[in-house]
């Protein structure tokens, strides 16, 4: 299902049966810290499956045990991974679990719980970016500071093909992030209703980082 529009590149929802179900065992409150990971790991993969579906494939010569043939395989460099920390980590082992050879790029960022600006603390990734699709990964897209400054730091290392990657994003988010990256199309699990006076995705699943690592 696509959403937006207004000339921006596209913000698909993946409504499939099994992200929306996992989503909805996340957003309990008495979801175990576990279990919160492992679901976040899971839809990750899922999430992961939806969003390479068009990536270029070439062709490849193989020989079967039966005859030689004309195999095809994914084209060009090896996608990057870009968590944002530390959220976006929870979702790194699932995508690595279907896509092993990929790089990573940790982009350490927090908001400013006043301000709700993003600060970056730590910024580590690949030189060869322009060359790559990079998927930027981050379960929340609340006001989109944080997704719009990861995004504006991986393009100022050269990075042109990007792709953002979250589970849950408030309209708000997504309106920003388009009119700051309109070329960068966005996935995400479920659009909710708005941002509440402090920033968060109402009704949303509280604090993702929280909620992961167990630090409320
Ligand atoms: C959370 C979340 C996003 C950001 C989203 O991170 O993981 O990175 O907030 O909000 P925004 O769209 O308004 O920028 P947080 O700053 O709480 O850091 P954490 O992941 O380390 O807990
Ligand atoms: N960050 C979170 O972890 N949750 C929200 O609802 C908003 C920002």
């Amino acid at each position: 299902m696509q959403a937006g529009g207004g000339g921006a590149a596209a913000v698909t929802v993946v409504d499939h049966p099994l992200v929306q179900h996992k989503l909805t065992m996340m957003r309990d409150r008495d979801r175990s810290t576990k279990g919160f990971r492992e679901l976040l790991n899971e839809i990750g993969m899922l999430l992961a499956y939806e969003v390479t579906r068009d990536l270029p494939l070439e062709a490849i010569s193989i020989e079967t045990p039966l005859q030689r043939m004309e195999g095809r395989q994914i084209a060009g460099k090896k996608l990057v991974l870009a968590p944002i920390l530390r959220a976006g980590v929870g979702f790194l082992d699932g995508m690595l679990s279907l896509m092993p050879s990929a790089r990573v790029a940790h982009i350490g960022l927090y908001r400013d719980p006043d301000t709700l600006q993003a600060v970056e603390y730590y910024f580590k990734s690949p030189s060869d970016l322009a060359d790559r699709t990079v998927l930027v990964l981050d379960p929340m897209l609340a006001t989109a500071n944080s997704a719009v400054a990861a995004v504006e730091r991986l393009k100022s290392r050269g990075a042109k093909d990007l792709r953002f990657v979250c589970l849950l994003a408030a309209p708000e988010g997504i309106a920003r992030f388009q009119e700051a990256h309109p070329d960068v199309p966005v996935w995400t699990a479920a659009i909710d209703s708005h941002l509440n006076d402090h920033g968060y995705i109402v009704p949303g699943l509280g604090d993702a980082g929280d909620r992961m690592y167990g630090t409320r």
